[in-house]
């Protein structure tokens, strides 16, 4: 092939730069799935994150780090605080900040920090006191009768551009401190933002009566829309050009019918001026540092499912192109969830082209089960429990999920997007799940055996606890082999194909062990009384009715189990 001369050094330099991005965190591609890279290395966030004050001093801080280490966690998620970064205008002080990344590497673990900028859950309460005196210059949202709200407007460009000013000047710390280590692996921008009370702030008035913005228009035109945008727009008579009713529609805020998104375009139009404003700090921030970068979402909760109940202008799932028209340089908005269902939250997050992390997740046993399900099942990048410094070590629920997740997270990583992965949750309204992977058709259900096999052998009652939940991660790392991480739920398989030749089964070996640089390490061979795969009891293997079924139960344990076994074929 003939190269022209001109090009071989551009694209020698444009492999350098390539390479010098690479080798900073960021999103890479495995399969159908993403994946964080850190340290030229896929990572999964078993995280948590500290209360709103804790960061405030290194000295509260300090006992504190140690703590998280105890709790399993991989990652901590932490606020940094403009009034604290610049508490004077244009004079920064990052010693906070590098107190924070020096008690995170102590512990050997990673940082996410979480820009508490303009906006924290809507309000204003974190900008530096010069920003809070001056409203002038950085002026407060209005309501419709031009009443203040007690939160700054996206419409002012002045307090954008101190916002962008002060992130920017924190990102080009972070990387002469930490870009060698990679301690600090994402960057929160802001927190939960968006209007109360309003669907949009009327500061803004003149651009809602305006054209919808070029790049906007140009995007329902040339992509593949969201259907939540793409039945609006279509259903206005898909419009290139033209205010935002006429594109959208009319936005009617008092019919507050959520599931027709009556009040969309309202919605749409706020969204817009944050993810600007949002994008533009978040762009300064890269221009010095660009690990990835996202936006964390107060989610619509049941009976506040409106703009205004939920914070207008945040990241809600259904205003997701919007964000991406208007903050290319944010790379996934991510829900904070305390409702009880996680999993569907996530689903509804887990879109075309963003990720999944879950930056806050209330903290209780179910939370747990659940972020089991969503790394087998959902790919997320990772997940992270609110108020991860509440509690002692052995109180946190997370810790035993977090204790098995770190033994297997070396498969997590290498098996994700690929479809050899399945995440379990069984509950009482759902006990069992079929399903196939590798040539097996494999039943999962929940409780720990399959037969009462103490009255089988000694004929006393089950002392098995009754369980109304189980959650785990199947693996299929090899032709017969896989690695089983879960708890309370035992599993029967069978062969998808019959198979004349060979159609008996049993498990060949059992054993409990973990990941350690990718490579598995068993603590313990199981057989005998662990066993109770086949028939149970101190029988081991090889004993059963079934003989065409292999079945597979944890050995007695109240831990999260993590075990790697074999399927035999045989005549
Ligand atoms: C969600 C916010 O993002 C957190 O900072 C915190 O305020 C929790 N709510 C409530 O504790």
């Amino acid at each position: 092939m003939k190269m022209n001369k001109l090009i071989i050094p551009f694209l020698f330099i444009s492999n350098i730069l390539f390479s010098q991005n690479n080798s900073i965190p960021h999103l890479g591609k495995s399969g159908t799935a993403t994946q964080l890279i850190v340290n030229d290395k896929p990572f999964l966030i078993l995280g948590g994150e500290l209360h709103n004050s804790s960061t405030s001093t290194a000295d509260y801080m300090r006992p504190i780090w140690e703590q998280l280490k105890k709790k399993n966690l991989n990652t901590a998620v932490a606020p940094v605080y403009w009034e604290l970064v610049e508490p004077l205008e244009g004079v920064f002080d990052f010693s906070l900040v590098d107190s924070m990344i020096t008690g995170v590497r102590q512990q050997n673990m990673k940082l996410v920090i979480l820009w508490f900028g303009t906006w924290k859950n809507g309000y204003s309460t974190y900008v530096p006191g010069w920003v809070k005196h001056n409203t002038d210059k950085y002026p407060l949202a209005k309501d419709k009768n031009g009443k203040s709200l007690l939160q700054l407007s996206a419409f002012g460009e002045e307090t954008m551009k101190a916002d962008a000013h002060a992130f920017k000047a924190l990102m080009k710390h972070i990387r002469d401190f930490d870009e060698k280590e990679q301690t600090v692996i994402m960057a929160q921008i802001e927190n939960e933002v968006g209007l109360f009370y309003t669907a949009r702030d009327y500061t803004g008035d003149k651009l809602y009566k305006s054209e919808v913005p070029s790049d906007l228009l140009n995007y329902l035109k040339n992509n593949k829309i969201q259907p939540e945008i793409e039945k609006a727009w279509k259903a206005n008579g898909s419009k290139t050009g033209g205010r935002w009713e006429e594109v959208f529609g009319k936005s009617d805020t008092n019919t507050v019918d959520w599931k027709n998104l009556t009040y969309l375009t309202e919605e749409l139009f706020t969204v817009y001026y944050y993810a600007h404003y949002i994008g533009a700090v978040a762009a300064a921030g890269k221009s010095e540092y660009p690990i990835p970068m996202y936006v964390n979402a107060w989610i619509k909760q049941p009976g506040l499912s409106y703009p205004g109940r939920y914070p207008s202008g945040g990241p809600v799932p259904h205003t997701l192109d919007v964000w991406r028209v208007a903050a290319p340089s944010i790379d996934m908005i991510a829900p904070d969830i305390y409702i009880p269902d996680a999993i569907s939250v996530i689903e509804t997050y887990r879109r075309p082209g963003n990720s999944v992390f879950v930056p806050e997740i209330r903290q209780d046993r179910n939370a747990a089960f659940e972020a089991m399900y969503a790394f087998g099942e959902q790919d997320i990048l990772g997940i992270s429990s609110f108020g991860i410094d509440d509690m002692t070590p052995e109180q946190a629920p997370i810790r035993p999920a977090y204790a098995a997740l770190s033994k297997v997270k070396d498969a997590i990583l290498k098996y994700r997007g690929t479809g050899k992965m399945i995440g379990l949750l069984l509950d009482s309204l759902h006990p069992t799940r079929q399903f196939d992977l590798g040539s097996y058709k494999i039943t999962a259900d929940i409780g720990r055996s399959a037969v009462d096999f103490s009255l089988i052998f000694v004929g006393i009652p089950s002392k098995e606890p009754k369980t109304d939940l189980a959650a785990g991660i199947i693996i299929n790392i090899g032709p017969d082999e896989f690695i089983l991480v879960g708890k309370d739920f035992h599993l029967s398989l069978k062969q998808s194909t019959a198979n004349s030749a060979l159609p008996l089964l049993d498990v060949e070996f059992m054993e409990e062990g973990s990941f350690i640089n990718g490579e598995w390490k068993a603590t313990r061979r199981l057989n005998g009384d662990e066993s109770f795969g086949s028939m149970g009891g101190d029988a081991g293997f090889g004993f059963k009715s079934d003989p065409t079924i292999a079945t597979v139960v944890f050995p007695p344990s109240d831990k999260f189990n993590v075990l790697r076994f074999k399927i035999v074929k045989y005549k």
